[in-house]
């Protein structure tokens, strides 16, 4: 599908580059970690609490818990949209409660987002919602070109990059959120129930998407409560939320289950 000839668009923060003395020479086990981490709205009862789990770096998850539970609002510490009320949040090996404003976009380049509701700008075409990161990221007009066109076959709509949004199918602007979110070779890609809106055939077809993307190394973590797409991916790990509290604390449950020292 010829996806990794977008590679000059990972900005050189590939882990392990070769031929750098300076990148780490071994890979990064863990690229988030949280410790303890609560959150409250307000004054209300603590939304999340007593979170702890760590995500290895190229692994593909599942966060899975009833409508209510916090999955979005764990997501949303994750990719930096919200900070936490307590606790440690590491990403990329740095502690980010704690890191200065400034260095947050930094970061948030680093991650990519799918959420279910797609929002994509409504009055851009898809080609330049998918270019859209790399405009804001500085990109010269010139070099936009290939690797938009590139991620439009990649997700098959090669053909529809002068359409607008609402023209579109669900399925096909979940296809466009997530060329858009994937573009800029981010590191780690979050999708909040990012099937919730499509047919069955398109949710396997989006997931197809990710386990490629996993597969070129970028950990993914999809919240989803959609028990039959989970069972797809035989190498993903899921994680429950039952009442803001993890109840698997070290995201170690498998799905499906595996025998004991299977690894
Ligand atoms: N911005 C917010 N302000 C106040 N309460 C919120 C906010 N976002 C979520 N909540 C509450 O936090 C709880 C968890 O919500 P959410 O993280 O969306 O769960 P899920 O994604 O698992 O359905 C719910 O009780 C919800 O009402
Ligand atoms: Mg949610």
């Amino acid at each position: 599908m010829g996806f990794t000839a977008a590679r000059p668009l990972c900005h050189g923060r590939q882990v392990g580059e070769a031929g750098s003395a300076k990148a780490p020479k071994t890979r990064m086990s863990a690229i988030v970690q949280f410790e303890n981490v609560g959150l409250r709205y307000g004054l209300d009862s603590e939304t999340l609490s007593d979170v702890s789990f760590s995500l290895a770096s190229g692994g593909f998850y599942f966060l899975t818990g009833a409508s209510g539970a916090g999955k979005t609002s764990l997501l949303k510490l994750l990719y930096l949209a919200q900070r936490p009320s307590r606790g440690v949040i590491r990403l990329f090996g740095e502690d980010v409660v704690t890191l200065p404003r400034k260095r947050l976009p930094g970061f948030r380049r680093r991650i990519g987002v799918v959420f279910q509701d797609f929002r994509l700008v409504p009055h851009l075409s898809v080609y330049d919602n998918i270019a859209l990161p790399l405009r804001v990221a500085g990109m010269e007009e010139a070099e936009i070109d290939a690797p938009v066109s590139e991620m439009l076959n990649w997700v098959g709509l090669g053909d529809r990059g002068q359409a607008r949004p609402a023209t579109l199918s669900g399925g096909e602007q979940q296809r466009v959120a997530i060329a858009r979110a994937v573009i800029g070779r981010p590191e780690i890609l979050v999708a909040d129930e990012p099937t919730g809106n499509v047919d069955a055939d398109m949710a396997r077809r989006l997931l197809t998407l990710f386990e490629a993307l996993n597969r070129l190394g970028t950990t993914i973590v999809v919240a989803t409560h959609d028990l039959p797409l989970i069972a797809q991916v035989g190498s993903a790990q899921m994680m429950k939320l039952d009442k803001g509290r993890l109840s698997d604390p070290t995201g170690s449950l498998r799905y499906p289950p595996r025998p004991p020292g299977a690894g």
